[in-house]
């Protein structure tokens, strides 16, 4: 069977602990060698994907450097049966035409969800407190404290909105009870209070929180939803947090906002495309603290993924049924919950 993975270029020297690379493959060399598999490692999707869609049965990619399994290549791709994608969030996949074609799409669902929660209440904490003022005068040979201090809030007493309150969104609930916070969510599918969040409608969480951060899949309904519109009735002076995906937030308005101080900070760790390209707005936006997409990529959560990816193939080279919670599309049917809700 050929199989086709993309992962980022690493030296080969440096960066010996990091197995999403081109170097380690998820240790996927031997693993497929073994069973008698050809694997094709690529750098770039678009310049190196194509001419393989002909005959690949299986592509592997994740979501921080994704290959983008549009309808069109998913149509130029006959003899392709999964996708897999190691780590959460399978949106670079086409889901309807991977549906339509047949195409089981499964994820390591799980894998990295408490390395995202932990960045998510980092990036609450690095905006709240105003640390990337502080830290860059401390590199630069300033004191200016009154420039900090004028912007640096304690989270004690703030109450922050969880939008999407699923596996990542109940733990950076779990992460920030004692910061004596309230908490507030709004999922579709989680309409009760748990896990010491109150759920509110989605208009409530909007207008009331201090800060939200996102952690809903991107689907037809999250898809550019914090528009100029929705992040207009953001409140004064509020913060916005996204580890999910870049798309949910209209790339434009988030700066037009940051910019006439409607809202006071952006952090997070994706983008729209990646790689983003080098003249992206955010890069250039005040008062962010974006990362390359990693959240979710801790040597820990690679292990985890790497354990997923292998557990996925054994699976799928002997037969055997997925495990359900890795379980997006499959039989021609959008099996995972997260992404059917309207
Ligand atoms: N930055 C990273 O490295 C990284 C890593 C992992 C996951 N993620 C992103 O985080 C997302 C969430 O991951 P998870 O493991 O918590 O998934 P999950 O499926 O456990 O939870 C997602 C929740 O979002 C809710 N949801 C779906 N549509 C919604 C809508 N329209 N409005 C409000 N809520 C909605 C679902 O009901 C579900 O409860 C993933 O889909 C992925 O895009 C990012």
């Amino acid at each position: 069977m050929k199989i086709v993975a993309l992962f980022p270029e690493s030296d080969a020297i440096k960066n010996e602990n990091q197995l999403l690379s081109t170097k380690k493959a998820l240790g996927l060399q031997s693993f497929l060698a073994n069973r008698g598999h050809e694997l094709i490692i690529i750098s770039d999707a678009e310049t190196q994907l194509d001419s393989h869609l002909e005959d690949m049965s299986v592509v592997i990619s994740s979501p921080f450097y994704p290959a983008y399994i549009t309808k069109e290549r998913i149509e130029k791709a006959p003899n392709l049966k999964l996708a897999i994608t190691a780590g959460v969030g399978s949106d670079h996949v086409d889901l309807d035409a991977a549906r339509e074609n047949n195409i089981s799409v499964v994820e390591v669902t799980g894998s990295n969800i408490v390395s995202v929660a932990e960045h998510a209440v980092m990036d609450i904490l690095i905006l709240l407190r105003n640390f990337l003022e502080g830290h860059r005068q401390a590199v630069e040979g300033e004191w200016d404290l009154p420039k900090v201090g004028n912007h640096a809030h304690d989270l004690e007493g703030k109450t922050v909105g969880i939008f999407g309150f699923g596996r990542i969104g109940q733990l950076v609930s779990q992460r920030l009870q004692p910061f004596n916070v309230k908490i507030q969510h709004f999922d579709p599918l989680n309409q009760k209070d748990l896990k010491g969040s109150q759920y509110v409608p989605f208009e409530e969480l909007v207008k009331t929180s201090d800060v939200i951060t996102i952690h809903a899949p991107l689907t037809k309904q999250t898809d550019n939803l914090f528009d100029r519109d929705l992040l207009s009735k953001m409140k004064t002076g509020s913060y916005l947090v996204n580890t999910a995906r870049g798309k949910i937030v209209d790339t434009n308005a988030l700066k037009e906002l940051i910019e006439n101080g409607h809202l006071a900070g952006y952090a997070g760790d994706v983008w729209y495309p990646q790689p983003a390209p080098k003249n992206h707005p955010w890069r250039t936006m005040p008062k962010q603290g974006m990362t390359v997409h990693y959240s979710g990529m801790t040597l820990e959560a690679q292990r985890r993924i790497e354990e997923g990816v292998k557990d996925i193939l054994t699976r799928f080279f002997e037969n055997r049924p997925f495990q359900t919670k890795d379980v997006i599309v499959e039989g021609g049917k959008i099996a995972s919950s997260s992404y059917r809700v309207k």
